[in-house]
């Protein structure tokens, strides 16, 4: 049985004291989550900040990027020990910002991948299309795409080292849902991709929904048998939203 994630990803967002105020309202109403591991994602700055914030509450803690080399000359990157220093379990990798804004390739996506799992970092992997390719017939193609750019470097059993997270692109930030069928399609292509090469990692990774998923559509998307928690933008940045996603699981 998949247990539920629901991680949080405050994106460019937050003050060091809007975080405080956001982590001790989500530990205030973390109990009532009883279905699902939570975890959040703050700006680098602050992940320091909140794990110390966080203590022991059982709140993940996750950065935003992981570099793709252990040290050096890398300016503007992450290593992936000083991550592990600060207790992050987790570190997205391959969001549609980085890859549209800042012009992540799936071959860097990968070599970040392969650095994470590395380091026992677990990847929030995501993946998703944008509105035109949709709409052009090519989405199953493009989320291929971005998976095979893992499994053909890393092979299939490293798959099964991270959380996949499916975020269409024309959801995210946008309002706009999938909605729980259209969403369930993809997770459900997604693990038959993965079972035709490996029956055990397709049964076992966790597939998140991301983009636009707020407190109102949270329980319909979670209860797909295919989509196992989500990865939330806007509403990880309000205590009482965050937590009412993680009581819907
Ligand atoms: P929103 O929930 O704001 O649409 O963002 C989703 C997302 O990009 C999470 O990584």
């Amino acid at each position: 049985m998949r247990r539920t994630l629901i991680a949080g990803n405050w994106k460019m967002n937050g003050s060091l004291s809007s975080i405080e105020e956001l982590i001790s309202g989500i530990k205030d109403g973390l109990a009532e989550v009883t279905n699902a591991d939570m975890a959040v994602c703050p700006p680098a700055i602050y992940i320091s900040k909140v794990n110390d914030l966080i203590g022991d509450s059982g709140i993940g803690l996750g950065s935003q990027n992981i570099c793709d080399q252990e040290s050096g000359a890398f300016t503007g990157e992450l290593a992936p020990s000083m991550l592990k220093e600060f207790n992050c379990s987790y570190a997205i990798i391959g969001h549609s910002e980085r890859r549209s804004l800042y012009g992540e390739s799936d071959e860097l996506v990968a070599k970040r991948f392969a650095m994470a799992v590395q380091s026992g970092v677990i990847p929030l992997f995501c993946i998703g299309e944008t509105l035109e390719e949709r709409e052009s017939g090519i989405m199953e193609d493009v989320v291929s795409r971005q998976i095979d750019a893992v499994i053909d470097t890393q092979g299939i059993d490293a798959i099964g080292k991270c959380v996949i997270a499916y975020e269409p692109v024309w959801a995210i930030g946008t309002g706009v849902t999938a909605s729980p069928e259209q969403a369930q399609a993809v997770h459900a292509f997604i693990r038959s991709k993965l079972a035709a090469l490996s029956e055990d990692v397709a049964a076992k990774v966790q597939i998140l929904y991301g983009g636009s998923m707020n407190a109102g559509n949270a329980k319909e998307l979670l209860s797909q048998p295919d989509i196992d928690g989500g990865l939330i933008g806007g509403a990880a940045l309000k205590p009482a939203d965050f937590l009412a996603i993680g009581k819907s699981a």
